[in-house]
């Protein structure tokens, strides 16, 4: 047996993590496509990787080495579940199944406990960088048993992106905990591209600049605490010119965004676990209102101020929505980190959520210096309940006040909508206000469904008879 490593499935992220693995030190890389034409091509197009080629799993597995690693890059769904199958017929106790796709994590919970049956482990691992992370360098985020990791460990680390010296892979937790940082990844990064998009939009309203101008704000933006690929990309698109109609490409692009369903399970998750991820939310269904044309097109003439705004001063503008940006972003790193602490909590896991950010500062999308802060505040403070808590997020909230504010105020006077900048400044009010009109929500529920409640000033669970003579009466707590 020659090869350390293999990977089946060979469409593009599963070629380029398969180069990425041939080309460090150490590593011979079996491959396996289901049809062969596919290893064929793989292997005329790239001589210098010294791939292992492979027609059946038989052969697949009599090329690898004990423990038998392999990563499995196909569709997530039902083509994971069969490759999983056929690995399991040729594959030994002790060997390692990894599945690098996007799945979810509570099928990779459902698959580690079936193929843990078998002696051999399961890997569920979240893989962050696209085809370009693939193949120079992606974000890692393997989860599955200790055992696995002491194998995987060395040569997930030969192929991840470094950040500041630091390969971008750590052992996140058991079973599935590593899809589901990856799932909470994914959510992130819908309300980073949202909350961009928004201050595009704003800025575009608000100064009449052309996309190539705006372009440079955003690369500007790029120099200072923003810094990140999602906005390094954005003045990439911005600048770019149609070249059939000279306009500019994002004049000419259809303006309703596609999913492929990652951030709405990241939303339905937090639903599942009573966590508020307002600002993801927000994002996912700005996504689904953009990709309604039928409903789009009945509305367009409802009443409203028709999204123009008057500016005295761009530049004072521009920081302005800059500064609503950055505390909006805040909030929905701050949402996205609660989650997987209460996933974490939920499923068991112990996950490391200083480490998590420390990965995510190479190779992913949201991929971004600001990250550094995250680890830094979990290092201050492992237990942080609330991330947007730490004192350097306190000090940037601090100063982008009354600009988040008027941010907001100004779309809504001028009909712009801004579901995310808005979202994530009702949250953070929420969290910092001292009452709540939850009590009135308590006082409604006890009205019609006797659902009972607490009270301020003494303990146990009270329901006013509001059917009778509306006298307060101590009750049993049904829930
Ligand atoms: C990544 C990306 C990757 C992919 C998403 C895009 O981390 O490399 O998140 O997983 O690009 O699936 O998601 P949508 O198609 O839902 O926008």
């Amino acid at each position: 047996a020659a090869a350390n490593i293999g990977v089946v499935g060979l469409a593009v992220m599963g070629s380029n993590l398969a180069r990425n693995l041939a080309s460090r030190e150490g590593n011979t890389v079996a491959i396996f496509n289901r049809t062969y034409a596919k290893t064929e091509e793989l292997l005329t197009e790239h001589p210098e990787a010294g791939f292992v080629p492979a027609r059946d799993y038989a052969e697949f597995a009599a090329s690898l080495q004990k423990p038998r690693t392999a990563i499995i890059m196909v569709k997530a769904g039902g083509p994971t579940d069969a490759v999983i199958e056929d690995l399991i017929s040729v594959f030994e106790p002790g060997d390692i199944i990894v599945d690098g796709g996007n799945a979810l994590f509570t099928d990779t919970i459902r698959r580690e406990k079936r193929v843990r049956e078998t002696g051999i482990n399961f890997v569920g691992m979240g893989v962050s960088g696209g085809e370009e992370g693939a193949l120079n360098g992606p974000s890692l985020m393997p989860g599955g048993s200790d055992e696995s990791w002491t194998t995987l460990g060395p040569i997930l680390r030969s192929i991840a992106a470094i950040a500041e010296g630091e390969p971008c892979v750590t052992h996140v937790g058991h079973d599935g905990a590593g899809h589901f940082v990856k799932m909470v990844h994914n959510g992130i990064e819908y309300a980073d591209m949202q909350l961009i998009a928004e201050a595009y939009d704003l800025i575009r309203r608000g100064t009449g600049k052309s996309p190539a101008e705006i372009a440079d704000i955003f690369a500007a933006w790029n120099e200072g605490e923003l810094q990140s690929y999602l906005i390094e990309i954005t003045a990439e698109v911005l600048r770019q010119t149609d070249a059939p109609t000279g306009r500019p490409l994002v004049d000419v692009i259809l303006d309703q965004a596609g999913a492929k369903g990652t951030g709405g399970w990241t939303v339905q998750t937090a639903i599942d676990l009573g966590v508020p991820v307002s600002g993801i939310a927000e994002a996912v269904f700005a996504r689904s209102l953009s990709s309604h044309p039928e409903q789009r097109a009945v509305s367009q003439n409802l009443p409203g101020p028709r999204g123009e705004i008057a500016v005295d001063d761009a530049d004072a503008f521009v920081e302005q929505v800059r500064l609503a940006l950055y505390a909006s972003k805040i909030v929905a790193y701050s949402q996205g980190f609660d989650e997987i602490r209460a996933g974490a909590a939920q499923y068991d896991w112990s996950i490391d959520l200083g480490k998590v950010a420390s990965i995510w500062r190479g190779g992913c999308i949201i991929r971004a210096q600001f990250l550094n802060r995250i680890t830094e505040a979990y290092d201050e403070q492992a237990t942080l309940p609330v991330l947007l808590t730490a004192p350097y997020f306190v000090d940037a909230l601090e100063r982008a006040q009354s600009a988040w504010r008027e941010i907001v105020r100004v779309a809504a006077t001028s009909g712009i909508p801004s579901p995310a900048f808005s979202s994530s400044l009702s949250y953070y009010d929420g969290l910092r206000a001292d009452r709540l009109p939850a009590a009135l929500i308590q006082g409604q529920r006890d009205f019609f469904g006797a659902h009972t409640y607490k009270r301020v000033d003494r303990d146990g669970t009270f329901h006013t008879q509001w059917s009778g003579d509306r006298t307060e009466i101590e009750a049993v707590d049904t829930h």
